[in-house]
């Protein structure tokens, strides 16, 4: 639950943007509505967002969750709700089939409550197939759009509100940044901060590219003004989100005064008073430039924690990836980090089962995983999308085949993770208390700038504050430690 968190961006005085305030006037109307309905129904209206996918979707969310707040909405855990929405990620099939269960049961509800109302936005929505099957089999949703109109969420909420029918607002692209949304941070203490958004690499097995369109950077101007805000908010930490942080500003013209380089903008994000630590997500290996690693040695509050998708160890499987890298260059980036930056953690992401792949292409990853020490990788299997160009791949791999592949590689990744955690025991470091640990209410949780989770006891009044803590005793993934 997201309480004791201002809303941002809530005041007309705070708001630059012209459409944000257009916005803010339906948020107006829609509460009016939502008010008299409360009214009527002699309660409190409440409303659910479910979140699938990645950060930016969480970060879209907190937005969506404002919206709904400022009309009059209390938050509800649970969908059992007057409102719900669910905003989608189709990265991979799974991620799709979670979502068509939760909306299948959330019509269970709606039969019960005749004013509730189900909305599905996001990455999904994207896809024209995913839409036609909504209309077709999920005929009891009220809205569906995409990711390139969520600032409209506010109007369409009205809208909706008014209607009868299914209402389906969805673009194939578009150009605009609207910026000073209201925002409800689900952590006091730590956000978010979009810095571009769209992708123009095609890997060829990914979907982002067609469902969140070509890159779009957020001038410099505004990411630190929103920065300053959530610092004054008493936001500690900040990660700065994007589908290639290092392509940032490229889309703008030479002789552009916002044409500045990701170092550069994260050297200026480091500067705001109050910013305690700086993250970001993603970089892509091919242009992760010595400029940023000089950043980052240079900068204590830039995070000691580099998340460097790999995706696979063979040269050939990344070709037909469109990765744009070696196996051999790939090992030398992380060679390099870890000469420049020894206290940094890598981290990556895997996909095993990509068409063609054989065992002896897994080989390859597995002897990436050893040499480079991943402190963590998330493994996936591969998944078809329709639409991207792997998904045309004669050579598809068989389920069986990925499995073992996929258990050979694991077992390697846990291995080396656990001996990288294992380095830290004894040592003392700064960790942001980040909540009251959920199996045990008696110790704190809190991360370390190299993002390793660390539990210890304290009082709950330093959630939010970074406080020293010694490592004691390593369990894979997390330390038990204590304050010093
Ligand atoms: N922009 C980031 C991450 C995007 S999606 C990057 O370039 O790394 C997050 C991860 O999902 C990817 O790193 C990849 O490992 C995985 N992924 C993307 N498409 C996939 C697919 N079709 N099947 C399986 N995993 C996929
Ligand atoms: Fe997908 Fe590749 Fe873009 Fe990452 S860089 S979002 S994997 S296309
Ligand atoms: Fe998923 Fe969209 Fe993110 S597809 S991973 S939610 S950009």
């Amino acid at each position: 639950m997201t309480q004791d968190i201002n809303i941002l961006n809530s005041n007309k005085n705070d708001i630059t943007d012209e459409e944000s305030l257009k916005q803010l006037s339906f948020i107006e109307k829609a509460k009016e509505h939502v008010d008299s309905l409360s009214r009527e129904l002699g309660r409190n209206l409440t409303a659910c967002v479910v979140t699938f996918g990645c950060q930016m979707n969480a970060r879209d969310s907190e937005k969506l969750l404002a919206i709904l707040k400022l009309a009059g909405y209390e938050e509800s855990e649970s969908e059992n709700a007057d409102f719900v929405i669910y905003n989608t990620c189709t990265v991979r099939d799974n991620a799709d089939q979670r979502v068509l269960g939760r909306l299948g049961q959330c019509s269970n509800y709606k039969k019960k409550n005749p004013h509730m109302k189900i909305a599905i936005c996001g990455c999904m929505m994207q896809e024209q197939s995913a839409v036609e099957k909504i209309q077709k089999s999920y005929r009891f949703v009220d809205l569906i759009f995409g990711t390139h109109n969520i600032y409209k969420f506010a109007e369409l909420l009205y809208t909706t509100l008014l209607s009868d029918r299914m209402i389906i607002d969805i673009w194939k692209e578009t150009d605009k940044i609207v910026e000073d949304l209201p925002v409800l941070r689900k952590y006091p203490f730590k956000s978010g901060v979009n810095i571009m958004f769209g992708c123009n690499n095609f890997c060829t097995y990914c979907i982002v590219p067609y469902v969140r369109g070509r890159e779009r950077s957020r001038s410099p101007k505004d990411i630190i003004r929103e920065c300053e805000k959530l610092s004054a908010d008493g936001v500690k930490e900040v990660m700065l989100l994007g589908q290639n942080v290092n392509s940032y500003g490229n889309d703008f013209k030479d002789g552009d005064p916002n044409k500045i380089s990701f170092p550069q903008l994260i050297e200026e994000v480091c500067k705001i008073e109050g910013l305690e630590r700086v993250r970001f997500m993603t970089p892509h290996p091919k242009d992760f430039s010595d400029e940023l690693l000089e950043t980052i040695k240079r900068n204590p509050k830039i995070a000691r924690h580099i998340h460097l998708p790999l995706q696979s160890g063979n040269t050939e499987i990344l070709r037909r990836m469109n990765r744009k890298y070696t196996k051999e260059q790939y090992l030398e980036l992380v060679y390099k980090i870890r000469e420049m930056l020894p206290d940094v953690a890598i981290t990556t992401d895997i996909i095993v089962g990509f068409p063609g792949e054989t065992a002896s292409d897994v080989d390859d990853t597995i002897d990436v995983v050893n040499k480079a020490q991943f402190d963590n990788a998330f493994t996936f299997i591969y998944s078809k999308r329709t639409g991207t160009p792997a998904a045309g791949f004669p050579d598809q791999v068989p389920e069986s085949e990925v499995k073992e592949n996929f258990d050979r590689l694991l077992k390697v990744v846990q291995e080396t993770a656990r001996k990288q955690s294992e380095k830290l025991t004894g040592r003392t470091e700064e960790v942001l208390v980040e909540g009251i640990n959920e199996h045990d209410n008696s110790l704190l949780t809190g991360r370390l700038s190299n993002n390793t989770l660390v539990h210890f006891k304290g009082d709950e009044k330093l959630i939010g504050s970074i406080v020293r803590v010694s490592l004691d005793e390593c369990h894979g993934f997390y330390f038990m430690g204590q304050m010093v």
